[in-house]
């Protein structure tokens, strides 16, 4: 029986309506979240557009959790009742291959298991955090100690946060090492606010002349206009690493050129249309790469949990009633979110919707 409150797309491109859902009780090995908050990121804004062609409706968002354990399942022995929690994009992977074994799961050979859209059987998927509350193995969710009034803004950390801390801590971002950050989106504006805590020489690139001030606030050490050529060229040959966070498909060299001999741009964002291809002499003098990077595993989500405990990071946030949640997605498309849309689930509870 539907017993949970959630928001749903049923169709692509339609807005986000109230619909219902059913949470099982927590089996063996499982705990019962009640959501407190839940963030909104630009995969939730790409799935519900289909804009990668793989969305199962109907859709319900939403893997930027923070929450309450309700119910404790049998043998659920790490976790307490009443507990706040935080679950990201996993909540399950084969355990097996070799990724898994290395404590990779987000590079599962089987695919992992996503909290919301990943197919269960013939006709079920999950469904995620834009919901009351979630079941999920104990084994992915994550201890949060952030105090009560940051709980809000550690909620984007559980993706946004992950997945800029993994690719950062990977490519060696700290003192000595200039890197640049290129989008001062959600993710974006996390990576400069993890890059220059691990002491690294943070350089902003933004598309939006306005935000350049903003950039400097949250901790970069420069902030340029990607758009002022004269002002690019300052950066030519000068970067360590590019973290491109960028949701839309843009000039890949704009950025190449900016690295050192050896240097790396890592791409996060994840564009429904490809970018045009690079042009092969960027890459061959200086020999420079083009990585990717996906989210980031379980273990390295509480390693990012206690490091931004310990530098008092959270994402700067607009706090949301569900009731603002189609208008916040018209919001993030038209790029006018500051810097992350996140979601007070007690106003779905206390909706009479659904
Ligand atoms: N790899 C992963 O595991 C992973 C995980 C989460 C999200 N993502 C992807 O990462 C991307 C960013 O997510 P987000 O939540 O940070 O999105 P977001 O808050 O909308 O930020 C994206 C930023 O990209 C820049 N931008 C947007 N359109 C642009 C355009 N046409 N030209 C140049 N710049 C543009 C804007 O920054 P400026 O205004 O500063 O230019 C914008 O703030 C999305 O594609 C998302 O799906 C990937
Ligand atoms: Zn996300
Ligand atoms: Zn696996």
């Amino acid at each position: 029986m539907p017993n949970t409150k959630a928001y749903a797309a049923l169709t692509a491109k339609g807005p986000l309506v109230p619909y219902r859902i059913t949470r099982q009780p927590p089996g063996p090995g499982e705990i019962e979240i009640e959501i407190l908050y839940c963030g909104i990121c630009h995969s939730d804004l790409h799935s519900i557009q289909d804009d990668w062609e793989s969305t199962l409706f109907p859709c319900v968002p939403g893997h930027e959790i923070i929450g309450r354990i309700g119910r404790l399942g049998a043998g659920v022995d790490r976790f307490r009742e009443g507990e706040i929690v935080g679950v990201g994009c996993i909540i399950g992977s084969c355990g097996v291959c070799t990724s898994c074994e290395e404590s990779l799961e987000q590079y599962c050979d089987q695919g992992f298991l996503g909290t919301f859209n990943s197919p269960l059987n013939e006709t079920a998927h999950t469904l995620g955090g834009f919901s009351e509350r979630i079941v999920v193995p104990a084994k992915y969710a994550l201890r949060v100690h952030h105090s009560r009034n940051q709980l809000a803004g550690a909620a984007p950390l559980l993706c946004a946060g992950i997945t800029v801390y993994s690719p950062l801590r990977l490519w060696g971002a700290g003192p000595g090492k200039k890197v640049g950050i290129v989008g001062l989106g959600g993710l974006g504006h996390l990576a400069v606010k993890f890059a220059s805590a691990m002491g690294a020489h943070v350089v902003l690139f933004s598309s939006s002349e306005a935000k350049l001030s903003d950039a400097l606030d949250l901790g970069a050490h420069e902030a340029c206009l990607s758009t002022d050529k004269k002002a690019m060229s300052r950066y030519s040959g000068a970067l360590d690493i590019v973290l491109n966070t960028v949701s839309a498909s843009h000039n890949l060299d704009t950025y190449l050129r900016l690295l050192k001999r050896d240097g790396t741009q890592i791409l996060v964002g994840a564009p429904a249309e490809p970018h045009a291809s690079p042009k092969v002499f960027n890459l061959l003098f200086r020999r420079r790469r083009i990585a990717g990077s996906l989210i980031g595993s379980i273990r390295e989500t509480q390693d990012m949990l206690e490091f931004s405990a310990a530098h008092q990071i959270t994402a700067d946030i607009e706090l949301i009633s569900i009731s603002d949640l189609n208008a916040a997605f018209e919001r993030l498309d038209r790029n006018d979110v500051r810097y992350r849309f996140v979601i007070d689930m007690e106003s779905l509870r206390q909706s009479d919707s659904g």
